[in-house]
């Protein structure tokens, strides 16, 4: 499976990436609006946190297919093994399509529905990324559009894979990864949640008064 962190925070990706085994990095406009700093600044460094091989998504601003097109471009120049991601509305459709022919991958994003994720597949994107979380809020059922999403894809469109997106909670990511998800994309405090409970810490605190009384010691 592939394990993104979805920020632009440099510093907390060098740290995780010790820790997870992460494929990459995801961003969104308003993560790198938040980090204040400029997206040709910020993405080489992500790169760099990421090593070589890791992977980084960035997205467009246009809302015209030529000015995501040359957007992409623009992406693709910065960070060459980039991802670029297009928003799937109708010109971002036509922008995936024209992206394929040009050899640039895509990820179709803010996706709400299993039919819009689909006909970005069948548009050429690479990835589709489901929006759990924003589905759920509104009174939908994020999890069932990702388990729709995944089968159509396997049935119809086998060289696309959902990147699920968009958690609040461990549990949203676990289901999408039982539903068959290869790939997701974790916030900073929902990646740190996977590690971090109370009974872990004091299982461990425990383990160590043990030996501590016994041995004198806490070293093996
Ligand atoms: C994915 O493409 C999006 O960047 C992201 O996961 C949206 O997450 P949010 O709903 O927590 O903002």
């Amino acid at each position: 499976m592939e394990l993104y962190l979805d920020t632009a925070n440099v510093a907390e990706v060098e740290r995780l990436a010790r820790i997870f085994p992460l494929r990459g990095v995801t961003t969104n406009p308003s993560i790198v609006a938040a980090g204040g700093q400029s997206i040709w600044d910020v993405l080489p460094r992500l790169q760099k946190a990421v090593g070589p091989e890791g992977r980084l998504f960035a997205q467009v601003m246009s809302r015209d297919a030529a000015g995501m097109v040359k957007e992409a471009q623009q992406l693709k120049e910065c960070v060459p093994g980039i991802v670029v991601k297009i928003p799937v509305t109708s010109e971002g459709l036509a922008a995936i399509k024209q992206l394929k022919t040009l050899g640039i991958r895509t990820l179709g994003t803010a996706v709400y529905s299993a039919a819009q994720g689909l006909l970005a597949a069948l548009a050429g994107a690479e990835y589709v990324a489901p929006y759990v979380n924003r589905v759920d809020a509104q009174g939908g059922d994020g999890i069932r559009m990702v388990q729709e999403l995944q089968t159509l894809l396997e049935l119809h469109a086998p060289e696309s894979k959902v990147l699920a997106a968009s958690f609040k909670t461990p549990r949203q990511a676990l289901d999408c990864l039982l539903a068959g998800c290869e790939s997701i994309t974790l916030p900073l405090d929902v990646a740190q949640q996977f590690l971090s409970a109370p009974a872990v810490d004091s299982a461990v605190m425990k383990f160590e008064e043990d030996w501590q009384k016994a041995f004198g010691r806490l070293s093996l």
